[in-house]
């Protein structure tokens, strides 16, 4: 099954944001199979962000998501990856078109409130990086008939 590793970053939560957020997901249709609030270490923040560590923005990058704590979320669905990007819109919120997360609640891309895994790989690295496999449930939603025929 698709997964993608979703996290409000610590200015989504500072700005409280959260609500609004896991809203957006929640009503499009897709299953929330994960939810914690969590202060990030930096060592996680390191290898969940290794393809960015050459980066000039880098150290910022991990000073950031440490900076207080995040909502990490596992959602499920079928084409829920790419799906997932485009309710959150462009990296530079500034770019990224109304409607979408980052296009009506963000102005730049050092505080962009929101991630997303950027692939069905990625996805699986990320939810097993970020969750323990006893924090994830396998459940059935009562309206899963009404969302999918
Ligand atoms: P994520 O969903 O968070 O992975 O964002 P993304 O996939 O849209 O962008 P990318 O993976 O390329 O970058 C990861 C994160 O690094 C971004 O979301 C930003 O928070 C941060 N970042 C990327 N580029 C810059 C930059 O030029 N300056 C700063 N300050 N941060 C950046
Ligand atoms: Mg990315």
């Amino acid at each position: 099954v698709e997964e993608t590793y979703i996290m409000i970053k610590p200015d989504g939560v500072q700005r409280g944001l959260v609500g609004e957020i896991i809203s957006r997901f929640e009503k499009k249709g897709f299953l929330l199979k994960g939810l914690k609030l969590f202060q990030c270490p930096k060592e996680l923040a390191e290898e969940h962000y290794k393809d960015l560590k050459d980066k000039s923005f880098y150290p910022k990058l991990i000073g950031y998501i440490t900076s207080g704590p995040v909502v990490c979320m596992a959602w499920e669905g079928v084409g829920v990856v790419a799906s997932a990007r485009k309710l959150i819109g462009a990296t530079n919120p500034l770019q990224a078109e109304p409607g979408t997360i980052r296009g009506d609640l963000a102005v730049q891309t050092g505080r962009n409130v929101v991630h997303g895994s950027d692939s069905p790989e990625n996805g699986h690295r990320e939810i097993a990086l970020w969750f323990k496999e006893s924090e994830l449930c396998q459940w059935v939603p009562a309206q899963a008939p009404w969302l999918m025929e």
